[in-house]
């Protein structure tokens, strides 16, 4: 943008401002918030502490120095005007950055407690006693094996919406709102009332987290979910069949 008397004016002037030590530069009006390695802001030829930038035409340039702009950012700045308030990896992928924030929040409340029903299925098939055990224990297994295809795909999608896979077990363990697994069981009726009620928990919670993802028009993570809660549906009734029967 030009002037009256037709001279550049500073935002446009390819400038570097200083910025707080540690964070990342702001781009244009907005900015990342996320902290820069120390080590990042000494490289030969670029300042030690993190900058802010504004480039003219957003091309990219080699051996960038940390906190200046590449096109790859000045596309997703211009698809995403509202920049990241939360730790979020940069995509081109075209839903907005808000409704990502929140499908992220929703994907990863579903791994964890998929975390948890998959290590409760095997709590089940390793410690199922009685009568009934073999066929008990390969369908606890069957749930377990089940679950991990269900742990991949939501925390996959987690990374494919450019959010933080929350997928480590104390991460699980801290977040999943699934009933704690009884330690003192054994019979088989005992298991498949223990884990059947884990997999109503955990269904229910995924039919309602199909409404969430449709209610931020992201059919592909309802989808995902659908697939989810269907399985489980089926693993649920594969489960309480036994309950039925005499074990
Ligand atoms: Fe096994």
């Amino acid at each position: 943008m030009l002037n009256s008397s037709g001279q550049r004016l500073p935002e446009e002037s390819g400038r570097v401002e200083q910025a707080s030590p540690g964070m990342r530069p702001r781009i244009g009006h907005a900015s990342w918030n996320r902290p820069l390695s120390r080590a990042s802001g000494s490289r030969a030829g670029c300042p030690p502490v993190a900058l802010s930038v504004t480039l003219q035409d957003g091309t990219d340039r080699p051996n960038r120095c940390p906190g200046e702009v590449s096109g790859y950012d000045r596309a997703v700045q211009e698809d995403h005007p509202t920049r990241p308030t939360i730790d979020m990896h940069r995509t081109k992928i075209d839903l907005p950055q808000e409704s990502r924030e929140k499908l992220i929040e929703l994907l990863n409340a579903r791994l964890a407690e998929a975390i948890d029903v998959t290590m409760q299925a095997k709590q089940a098939h390793w410690n199922v006693r009685g009568p009934s055990f073999f066929s008990l224990h390969q369908v606890f297994d069957k749930v377990s094996e089940e679950f991990e295809e269900y742990v991949d795909l939501l925390a996959e999608r987690v990374a494919q919406l450019g959010g933080t896979v929350e997928g480590a077990i104390r991460l699980a363990a801290k977040h999943s709102v699934i009933a704690e697994y009884p330690l003192e069981i054994t019979g088989g009726r005992a298991h498949v009332d223990a884990l059947s009620t884990a997999l109503y928990s955990f269904g229910r919670l995924a039919r309602q987290a199909i409404a969430g993802a449709e209610g931020f028009d992201d059919a592909d993570t309802a989808d995902i979910l659908t697939e989810v809660s269907r399985g489980t549906d089926q693993l649920l009734w594969l489960v309480e069949a036994h309950l039925q029967a005499e074990v």
